[in-house]
């Protein structure tokens, strides 16, 4: 084990790691448990390519903490946790097919330690696969196998409702007629929220690295798209970071010329100092375990409580834009970054919580 790999899972304050080799692929699965304090840990399947398996598992060590934080908040009772599959680059579609299935299987051997849904690189058509052989730890099947279906739509909702709290707090109003955002990513999440911003009359500018995605949202929707190294340096009232994590850090917050960072990628601040550096810049930023739990909290009303589609809705919104405002109230008051605003309302719960 390398010293870096040592001081990562030594230095993590999560209850266990387990690293499985699957050896026809050469994929790594990495399992990160967590917190098991409120209840069995869920989280999504993350599956993509890393530069080294140490990249891998920190990845998956910060998403796992970050989903504690996600269902604490949310007031939901189950634990943290989350899974990356490190997969090589030019995995076969069929083996990746077979991969899938032998980690559903890996799923049911530990006998719902983890529970799972999709993420980064997953898709509900991913999880009936799992679920062929990992049932019942599977959430976000297609509503064809009887699951909840993807959850990018509930977790943009969550977003826009994110993005209008975050209006009402500058402009006094929640109303995005008008302003300009510009959404980083347009992935499952980031392409829904463009949808429903453009509802609300907002002024949708975006950005991608996807060549296919650029195509469809420059030529056939019409949209302005901002070249990737540009999207730090462009003006707009609320950046949305949609993509992948780290996009706040020391290089890119002195850049920003925006007045609120509202978005739904994980882990969006590189540490957490990066909090303080956009206090200081007088940016407003939405924590994001509070603006991307949409998906999840919706997921699982729809699942575990029965809720209506409808119902699953309202709740969400209801509990983002509780926290949301609770936590921009309570930074101010206390002169806090919303990070550790944020922090202190999930601590608070989980400090309750009947072991
Ligand atoms: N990818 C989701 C998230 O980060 C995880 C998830 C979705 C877990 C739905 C369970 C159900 O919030």
């Amino acid at each position: 084990m390398t010293n870096n790999m040592d001081s990562l899972l030594r230095q993590w304050d999560g209850e266990e790691v387990i690293i499985h080799c699957d050896r026809p692929t050469g994929a790594w699965i990495v399992m990160a448990v967590h917190s098991t304090r409120l209840g069995p840990a869920i989280g999504g399947t993350r599956m993509r390519s890393y530069p080294d398996l140490e990249a891998a598992v920190q990845d998956a060590l910060r998403l796992a903490q970050g989903m504690t934080l996600k269902w604490a908040a949310a007031g939901i009772d189950s634990g943290g946790g989350k899974a990356v599959i490190a997969v090589p680059p030019d995995l076969d579609p069929d083996d990746r097919v077979q991969l899938l299935r032998r980690y559903g299987a890996f799923l049911c051997k530990h006998k719902g330690l983890f529970l799972t849904g999709p993420d980064v690189g997953t898709s509900a058509e991913d999880m009936d696969i799992i679920a062929e052989t990992g049932d019942p730890y599977v959430f976000c099947r297609t509503p064809a196998a009887g699951g909840s279906g993807e959850p990018g739509l509930l977790t943009a909702l969550g977003v826009l409702t994110s993005l209008e709290v975050a209006a009402e707090r500058l402009y006094g109003s929640p109303s995005l007629k008008g302003k300009r955002v510009l959404v980083q990513g347009v992935g499952s999440v980031g392409r829904a929220l463009v949808d429903l911003l453009q509802k609300a009359g907002a002024e949708v500018l975006f950005s991608d690295v996807n060549d296919a995605a650029v195509r469809h949202f420059r030529d056939s929707v019409g949209l302005p798209f901002i070249p990737p190294d540009e999207v730090y340096d462009t003006p707009c009232d609320i950046f949305s970071p949609c993509a992948l994590g780290a996009v706040l850090n020391e290089k890119t917050i002195p850049r920003l010329r925006c007045r609120a960072v509202v978005g739904a990628a994980n882990n969006q601040l590189a540490v957490p100092e990066d909090g303080v550096r956009l206090r200081e810049r007088q940016i407003l930023y939405a924590p994001d375990f509070i603006t991307n739990s949409g998906g999840a909290i919706g997921a699982l009303n729809v699942e575990t409580k029965g809720c209506s589609r409808q119902e699953a809705e309202k709740r969400l919104t209801q509990a983002i834009r509780g926290n949301l405002a609770q936590i921009f109230e309570l930074a101010e008051t206390e002169g806090c970054t919303t990070d550790e605003a944020a922090q202190r309302l999930a601590g608070k719960r989980l400090a309750g919580a009947v072991k």
